[in-house]
């Protein structure tokens, strides 16, 4: 639509462990408003283990997944859910790629390439789809939780 009410998407985003943790917090969220995003919920929360393995069950069974767990374990994240037109994919493309110390080189003005460590700690995460996007933000965010939404996800 070109009258200025185009719909909007959402997206899931998570500041890891990593970026609370370098107080990068700030400046990441400065870039999601600079690209025009709304943050429409926001949620800081710590992850036990069964939400951690059950956000990633996707990667269950690649090597990297207990160190995954355990470092999305390792502290604090702000779960955070983002509107904007095209949030799903303008998302991923601010973020950059998956490995943070690649990315610095490759995609050095990403939020991974700036902020990020390398392949585990890269900071933030970003829905891959839509429908991965749906699915995550009805992980942490139910219309019947009262709060702890971690500790109630058992529609996955
Ligand atoms: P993945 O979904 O492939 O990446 P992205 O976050 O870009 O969608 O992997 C999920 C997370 O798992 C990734 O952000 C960091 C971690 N990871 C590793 O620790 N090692 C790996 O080899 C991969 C592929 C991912
Ligand atoms: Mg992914």
């Amino acid at each position: 639509r070109s009258d200025g009410f185009a719909e909007k998407e959402k997206t899931l985003a998570i500041i890891k462990p990593d970026g609370l943790y370098d107080n990068c917090t700030d400046k990441i969220k400065n870039a999601i408003f600079d690209s025009g995003f709304t943050i429409v919920k926001e949620m800081l929360i710590q992850l036990d283990e069964e939400a951690a393995m059950s956000f990633y069950a996707e990667h269950s069974s690649r090597s990297f997944f207990s160190s995954l767990v355990e470092y999305m374990t390792s502290g604090p994240v702000l779960i955070m859910v983002l509107e904007k037109e095209n949030a799903v994919a303008d998302w991923r493309a601010l973020i950059g790629p998956t490995d943070a110390s690649k990315a610095k080189i490759t995609h050095p003005n990403s939020i991974r390439g700036m902020y990020g460590l390398d392949l585990q700690k890269n900071c933030v995460h970003g829905s891959d789809s839509p429908q991965s996007a749906q699915r995550e933000i009805s992980f942490f965010f139910k219309e019947k939780s009262s709060g702890s939404a971690v500790t109630e996800h058992d529609e996955l």
